[in-house]
């Protein structure tokens, strides 16, 4: 894919004062393949996402982006990386040429060449020659159209567009009606009101407002029923409470260049127009907010990390990885429909289930300030609409694919310290809540009927009655290891405010992941997995084919890896599974290539219920096999290019775990440890803030992490160290050094006690 700069005045001047990391970053990398990274111009952490919006029937487009098909629009709101189902792809653009007859009649464009793009910038070129550029600000967009000489441009503004879903399982987004009126000076404001999509959301409104710095040779709105041709409506003012009747606008001008500017905001139209206003005024050049983005981009996200390497291939990975965990959560602060609230507002948590192994901590690392609006954010939303969420968009909390998994988030940041103006006590009610009150089942998740996917835990009775879920509930076995998982969090959050009698009743439920547990589960020679359980037994599955989704036993990954789920009770989890030796003979099996007696291995790099398998090897003395098995994965599952991604990006869930694994760390979450294994780099220093850092450097290696991988010593501060784990305070509090000494041989240089088992 192209990589097209603009290279402006100020990106010069930037250049000349410090090197300009965005040139590291491939805005297409993971776009193809399942990677569903968002390809459009963004800042860190912005409400406004503009990218292309491209239909293919029959193709599902998560971020809106797809190499084919035709363009619907160009849209400010998409997700970053998801799977599920399609969600938004609202307030849209698009430009067309000539005079258009029936507006509202689901135009869509063709491409004539491939799209291009750098860190907050975008162009297209459509079948009819138009050039179409996009740059964005938070909570604002700017389009730069270049029609054909000659020609009549025109910006159709179809208020019903919605980015769809071909997948036939209900999870659709709807439109539900709008409006739009154009005023005298112009511009254009409205509202939309959409559903549905991959959380199931109910009807939300969002609101615009654009402007064009060129005078339209004409403006009409109209409206559209079903398939009837598009009727113009008087007085610039069309308006439909109806999903069956389109809404929309269409501006023509003369001139060969137009610029738009548009706002949007969850609160107002008048709140959509003081965002444009504030932070794209009448007169901004197009190539100032570029020039502004990629100075944001390399101030607040990409400086963090520095390296002296120079790879392009592996700067390539680390910036790009960098750039794509920092699109999503979404910054809405002050844009909290439903409630008013002096406390931050994040949403767009696209889910949880993806993020809280290895990526919220990443969050806490990189961006303390941000993090730390994201933990009252999740507070906040318990304090309004009841329950922290799992996953929440377009404002609404769902779904749960398994436990709470905000309670590990929560638990995590307390454990590392976060303080600041996070209300605790009410943290903790939050996660009490998750623990103790099973949510209302309403509405019902056709694809998991049983119980509520909204928020909490749904399988709650089970679990408070029996300590464990019987197959009342659907995904009861993954649900079973998560909401243990779930409860070790409670534990550790109740232990640090000092509630003795909670943090000992919730560590006891933390291990009752134990209780679905059966010694005589057989698979490929192995004894001992998590399995289906009723009041009377234990149900027999089948592991290497128990992968499941929605109504069954094991969610998106088989009993093999859920056997493997919580981390916090590894100790005991050895014993059960025959010791160090077995567990040793386990991990391996499940890297090894056919070992299941079909191809490829156990181990399943896809999706995120495995990301830390390799790592478990420092468990049980070995971690020399958790450098070599997770450097082959970074290493060949992992490559630029649009089909760069494993799997799902995940709101960056993936480009998180290969950044851990190029700093040479592995976080467990809930508690302060960091699993060691091996860098990549000869050096690299990561930015704290309030001036701390941590610096990693290595020595023996080939400063690429491609060969001489295996630790030969390690100094943390300046000492010796023996152990295959530190913790937040060794390194992360006041920053700190490792020194690596690498080579191309494992050496047993982890004499010192294994990481920690609290549960056990
Ligand atoms: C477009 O419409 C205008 C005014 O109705 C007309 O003069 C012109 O010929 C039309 N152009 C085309 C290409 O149809
Ligand atoms: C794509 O757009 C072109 C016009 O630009 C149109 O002729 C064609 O039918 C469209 N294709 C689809 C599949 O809609
Ligand atoms: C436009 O729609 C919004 C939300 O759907 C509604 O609040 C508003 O009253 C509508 N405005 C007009 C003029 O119909
Ligand atoms: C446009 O799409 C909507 C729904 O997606 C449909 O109801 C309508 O009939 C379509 N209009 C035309 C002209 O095909
Ligand atoms: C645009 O719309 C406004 C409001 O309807 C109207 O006052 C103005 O004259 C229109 N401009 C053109 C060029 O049609
Ligand atoms: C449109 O709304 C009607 C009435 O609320 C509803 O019955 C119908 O299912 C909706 N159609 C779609 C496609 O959402
Ligand atoms: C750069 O890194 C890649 C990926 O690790 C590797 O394949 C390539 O050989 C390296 N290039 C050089 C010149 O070392
Ligand atoms: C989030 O948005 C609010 C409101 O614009 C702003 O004050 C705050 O600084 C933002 N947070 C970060 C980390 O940028
Ligand atoms: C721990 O849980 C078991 C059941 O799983 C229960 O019998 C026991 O009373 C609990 N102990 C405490 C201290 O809560
Ligand atoms: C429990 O599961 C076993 C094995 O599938 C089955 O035979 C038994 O009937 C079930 N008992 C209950 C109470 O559901
Ligand atoms: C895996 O299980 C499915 C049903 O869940 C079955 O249809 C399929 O044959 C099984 N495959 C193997 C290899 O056992
Ligand atoms: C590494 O050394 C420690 C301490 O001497 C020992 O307990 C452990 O078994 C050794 N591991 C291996 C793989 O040899």
């Amino acid at each position: 894919m192209k990589h097209a700069k603009m290279l402006t005045g100020v990106t010069l001047l930037a250049l000349a004062a410090g090197e300009d990391l965005t040139q590291h970053v491939d805005i297409f990398m993971g776009t193809e393949g399942g990677g569903n990274n968002f390809p459009g111009a963004v800042r860190p952490f912005g409400m406004v996402k503009l990218g292309p919006d491209l239909l293919l029937s029959g193709t599902d487009s998560y971020s809106g982006y797809l190499p084919d098909g035709n363009f619907s629009g160009f849209s400010m709101m998409h997700e970053q990386g998801t799977g599920g189902a399609p969600k938004y792809g609202t307030v849209s653009q698009l430009p067309l040429i000539g005079n258009i007859s029936d507006p509202l009649s689901n135009i869509t464009v063709s491409r004539s060449s491939t799209d291009e793009g750098s860190v907050g910038y975008y162009k297209a070129e459509t079948g009819d020659g138009i050039e179409v550029e996009l740059s964005a600000s938070s909570r604002a967009g700017i389009y730069r159209y270049t029609f054909p000489s000659g020609s009549q441009g025109n910006v159709l503004v179809d208020v019903s567009h919605v980015l769809p879903s071909f997948r036939g399982q209900g999870l659709s987004q709807g439109y539900e009606g709008g409006n739009i009126t154009i005023s005298a000076d112009g511009h254009y404001e409205g509202s939309g009101v959409y559903n549905n999509g991959w959380n199931e959301a109910p009807d939300w409104t969002i609101y615009f407002c654009g402007y064009f710095d060129s005078a339209a040779t004409s403006n009409k709105t109209y409206t559209a029923t079903g398939a009837a041709k598009s009727v113009e409506q008087p007085g610039g003012f069309a308006t439909s409470s109806s999903n069956s009747t389109r809404v929309g606008g269409l501006f023509s001008f003369s001139d060969t260049e137009v610029i738009s500017r548009v706002g949007i905001s969850w609160i107002s139209t008048q709140k959509a127009c003081d965002n444009v206003n504030s932070e794209i005024p009448e007169g901004t050049s197009f190539a100032s907010v570029v020039d502004d983005a990629v100075a944001e981009w390399n101030s607040e996200v990409l400086s963090k990390v520095t390296t002296s390497n120079t790879n392009e291939t592996s700067l390539s990975l680390l910036y790009t990885s960098l750039y794509f965990m920092h699109l999503i959560p979404t910054n809405q602060t002050g844009e909290n429909p439903g409630w008013t609230s002096s406390e931050p507002y994040y949403q767009d948590i696209f889910t949880f289930w993806d993020l809280f192994r290895c990526s919220t901590s990443l969050m806490q690392v990189l961006q303390p300030t941000a993090y730390e609006e994201q933990i009252r954010s999740l507070i906040d939303i318990w304090r309004n609409v009841g329950y922290m969420p799992d996953a929440r968009s377009s404002n609404y909390n769902g779904r749960s694919q398994g436990g709470s998994n905000a309670d590990n988030v929560l638990a995590d940041a307390y454990v590392k310290g976060v303080r600041g103006a996070v209300n605790w006590e009410d943290g903790y009610k939050a996660m009490v809540k998750d623990a103790e009150v099973t949510p209302v089942n309403w509405p019902v998740d056709s694809m998991a009927p049983d119980s509520s996917t909204h928020d909490g835990r749904s399988a709650l009775p089970d679990w408070l009655e029996y300590g464990y879920i019987t197959p009342t509930f659907s995904r009861a076995v993954s649900r079973a290891v998560e909401y243990a998982y779930n409860d070790f969090g409670l534990y550790q959050v109740a232990s640090g405010l000092g509630k003795t009698k909670d943090a000992k009743t919730y560590l006891n439920r933390s291990r009752n992941w134990r209780n679905h547990w059966n010694p005589d589960q057989t698979s490929l020679g192995y004894s001992g997995f998590v399995v289906p359980r009723n009041t009377s037994s234990f149900v027999e599955t089948d592991p290497l084919n128990d992968s499941g989704y929605w109504g069954d036993p094991y969610y998106e990954a088989s009993s093999w890896a859920y056997s493997f789920a919580d981390v916090h009770d590894m100790k005991h989890m050895i014993k059960l599974m025959g010791g160090t030796e077995t567990v040793v003979s386990r991990l391996d099996t499940m890297f090894t290539d056919g070992a299941s007696g079909s191809s490829g291995t156990i181990f399943d790099p896809t999706n995120e219920p495995m990301f830390n398998l390799p790592y478990l090897y420092n468990f049980v003395g070995r971690q020399d096999l958790a450098v070599s098995r997770s450097r082959k994965v970074a290493k060949e599952d992992y490559t630029t290019g649009v089909s760069g991604l494993p799997g799902n990006s995940d709101a960056g869930a993936m480009q998180t775990w290969l950044l851990w694994n190029m700093i040479g760390l592995y976080p467990i979450t809930g508690q302060t440890t960091f699993l060691i294994h091996s860098p990549w780099f000869a050096s690299m220093t990561i930015d704290l803030g309030d001036k701390k850092t941590l610096q990693i450097t290595s020595s023996g290696g080939d400063g690429n992490g491609d060969s001489d991988i295996y630790v030969q010593s390690l100094k943390v501060n300046g000492k010796a160290w023996k152990k295959s784990w530190l913790t937040w305070d060794d390194i992360f509090a006041q920053g700190g050094t490792l020194e690596f000494e690498l080579g191309p041989t494992a050496v047993n240089w982890t004499t010192g006690e294994l990481p920690p088992s609290p549960a056990s």
